[in-house]
């Protein structure tokens, strides 16, 4: 087991879209809370994401690298306390998904479906994309990794990821994998989309649909035109149990990020009309994001210490990492070298 007597646990976010106050609530806090309780590895996810490569621009794809990296820092990661690193530093993650993809039957892979609905029936997309769980299901599985926190919609990921190592298990039994769990927020850190709150908060998404997402660099008067023009009804419920999805999205950002329990919040907006919740709902999200986008400002003034931490972060992320593989490719029959 990893440090001492503390379970590992191991996450990653994509470098690509808008990081948003969702990533943040159902995401990176949660992370944040668990790093004295966990040993805890975070990732920066480079290589997943040239997975669909029309979508590459090289310069914004460098600088989105960092700035995810910086945000992880900003939102409270601490690098005395986590491993903070991007994935394509540490070359194990690249051999890993080698010696699994040989292990991982194709069939497993075409019915995910993420690659269904992304592949559609365009033969022309990247293998990457077919390959994208195996890469993952390395991630995972090199750091011996006990618990995996992700939102619902990683679940069949982690399915997938626990299917193929009991495989290889059972096909090299020296390769002792270690088998995880997924770690999924608390039901009121699902953030839904501001503009249509049927379906979550995303980042690609908030690319393309401003009102969609609140970014955690937006500005005060971007937060606040999200908000107030964000999807409700024609109602004037604003308790929890009774509220339309959209006003459900709202109290329940409310209550993550004000503290306050939901009785007293019931009590503040309930029958009010919705303009005095979205008001308030401003307030606090530009008073959580101000600290996050100040250290945020701070740290991109100072991109050698950045690089440091990310340095040192793959130096301990390999030291976990090459003696897994070692311990795969012995158990397979390959020659040390
Ligand atoms: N697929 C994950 C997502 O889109 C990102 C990811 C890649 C990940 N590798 C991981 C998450 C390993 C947890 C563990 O959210």
């Amino acid at each position: 087991m990893a440090d001492g007597q503390k379970q590992r646990v191991f996450s990653g976010v994509q470098p690509t879209g808008k990081l948003h106050i969702g990533n943040y609530v159902g995401a990176i806090k949660q992370w944040a809370g668990i790093q004295d309780q966990y040993d805890t590895i975070f990732c920066v996810v480079d290589l997943h994401a040239v997975t669909i490569p029309e979508a590459i621009d090289p310069k914004q794809f460098r600088a989105k690298i960092l700035e995810v990296a910086a945000l992880y820092l900003a939102c409270g990661i601490d690098p005395a306390k986590s491993t903070i690193f991007l994935q394509s530093h540490v070359p194990e993650h690249s051999e890993m998904t080698w010696l699994l993809n040989c292990l991982a039957p194709l069939g497993w892979l075409y019915r995910m479906t993420q690659f269904k609905s992304k592949a559609g029936t365009n033969e022309s997309v990247g293998t990457g994309l077919l390959d994208y769980p195996v890469l993952m299901a390395s991630d995972i599985l090199l750091y011996d990794t006990n618990k995996v926190p992700v939102g619902e919609d990683q679940k069949q990921h982690i399915e997938f990821t626990r299917d193929l190592a009991q495989r290889v298990n059972t096909m090299f039994a020296g390769a002792k994998l270690v088998i995880p769990d997924p770690m999924i927020p608390p039901a009121g850190a699902r953030v839904m989309g501001l503009d249509d709150a049927t379906a979550k908060m995303s980042k690609s998404t908030a690319e393309t649909r401003k009102g969609h997402a609140i970014g955690l660099l937006d500005t005060p008067a971007q937060i606040k035109k999200a908000i107030m023009s964000a999807q409700t009804d024609s109602e004037n419920e604003a308790r929890f149990d009774h509220a339309g999805p959209g006003v459900r999205n709202l109290l329940d950002l409310y209550e993550v990020l004000s503290g306050q329990d939901r009785a007293a919040i019931e009590a503040e907006f309930h029958g009010q009309g919705y303009g005095k919740l979205k008001k308030a709902l401003v307030e606090v999200t530009i008073a959580a994001l101000e600290p996050i986008q100040a250290r945020y400002q701070e740290l991109t003034g100072a991109q050698d210490y950045l690089g440091d931490i990310l340095r040192q972060g793959a130096e301990r992320a390999r030291s976990i990492a090459a003696p897994t593989l070692a311990r795969l490719r012995d158990a397979m029959g390959f020659v040390a070298p």
